[in-house]
């Protein structure tokens, strides 16, 4: 049986550490044996105001615990900045956990330009630049383990959250983009949909549910997935309860539609349907040259099939 997993050694920022899951995050990092960057900055669920009070409080917890945490107020939207409290306290970037968020819920008849900008500069810019700021020294050492926090929201979609949604499923696209470009150089990225009771939940959920599923629940999942022994990379989880699931895509047989003289009709595409959405026979692409590889080979085959019938018509007919 292998030993615990510790992080002796390894510099861990959680963004948006002070609240929630986060803090869970930081904590669990912290008794591991990290060196925790509690970045927040300290504002609203719905993303107003500032203040150093909960990324200090989380700090306060894990030191007087015997734990090695700093500090940053930044706003995730400075992801320079934000790495650089690593670099400057511990001198290293080992783990990014992606994790600062707020809401601006609207049904999309009321939802504004400023609340869908918002929602995407701290989801998904703000994981981009924090990652990026992040990026060059994981190369350099040859390792890095960076998480994306997603949601169901963006994965199944929900009322009242198209911006929210839309940033969180981009957040799972630049994660499997991310792992590919990440893996020569030891960093690996995964994607989390976790579900927790917290303060961007309590609003939603009753609450002897909110106290159900505590951010504990969640935690020693990012843990695992961020540990040297985890190989795990371009992954989609759900995790919630104390319960994990990996997530992938399945694509139908689907149907060719065009006919061997090119005729492709919207009549076609109707007649067809039942076989484009018929799931009896599915695959798992894994890969974008898996996906589009397959109808490069069909469009080969219809090339290669023509180009027999002309022969074939040639020799009957010649000139
Ligand atoms: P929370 O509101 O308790 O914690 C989020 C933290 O992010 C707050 O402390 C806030 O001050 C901080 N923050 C907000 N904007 C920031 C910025 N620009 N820069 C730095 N820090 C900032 O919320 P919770 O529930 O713990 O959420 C954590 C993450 O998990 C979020 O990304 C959220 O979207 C995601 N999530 C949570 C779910 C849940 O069930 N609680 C479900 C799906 C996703």
């Amino acid at each position: 049986m292998a030993g615990p997993l510790r992080f002796d050694g390894k510099v861990v920022l959680v963004t948006g550490a002070g609240n929630g899951l986060g803090r869970a995050y930081a904590l669990a990092f912290a008794e591991r044996g990290a060196s925790v960057v509690v970045n927040d900055l300290g504002g609203s669920a719905f993303g107003e105001g500032r203040g150093s009070k909960a990324a200090d409080d989380v700090v306060n917890e894990i030191v007087s615990k015997g734990g090695k945490a700093v500090a940053n107020y930044d706003s995730v939207e400075n992801g320079d900045k934000v790495v650089q409290t690593a670099l400057d306290a511990y001198g290293r970037i080992d783990v990014v956990v992606n994790n600062a968020g707020i809401l601006r819920d609207k049904t999309f008849a009321r939802l504004s330009e400023e609340d869908w900008d918002i929602v995407h500069r701290v989801h998904l810019k703000g994981s981009f630049l924090v990652t990026r700021a992040a990026w060059p020294h994981m190369r350099k050492q040859g390792f890095g383990r960076i998480i994306m926090i997603s949601s169901t929201s963006g994965i199944y979609g929900n009322f009242g959250q198209a911006n929210y949604s839309a940033a969180k499923l981009g957040l799972a696209g630049l994660s499997n983009t991310l792992s590919l470009e990440g893996a020569k150089y030891g960093i690996y990225c995964n994607c989390v949909a976790p579900t927790a009771g917290s303060r961007l939940t309590e609003t939603i959920m009753p609450k002897e549910l909110v106290q159900a599923l505590k951010p504990e629940y969640v935690a020693p999942v990012i843990v695992y997935l961020c540990h040297e022994s985890c190989k795990e990379t371009g992954g989609l989880f759900e995790v919630g309860g104390g319960w994990a699931a990996k997530l992938r895509w399945q694509r139908s047989e689907g149907a060719v539609l065009r006919d061997k003289n090119d005729l492709f009709s919207a009549e076609s595409v109707r007649d067809n349907w039942s076989k484009v959405v018929d799931f009896a026979n599915y695959t798992t692409p894994k890969s974008n040259q898996e996906a589009t590889g397959h109808i490069m080979n069909l469009v080969n085959k219809f090339d290669q099939e023509k180009k027999e019938a002309q022969v074939a018509a040639d020799s009957k007919d010649p000139v």
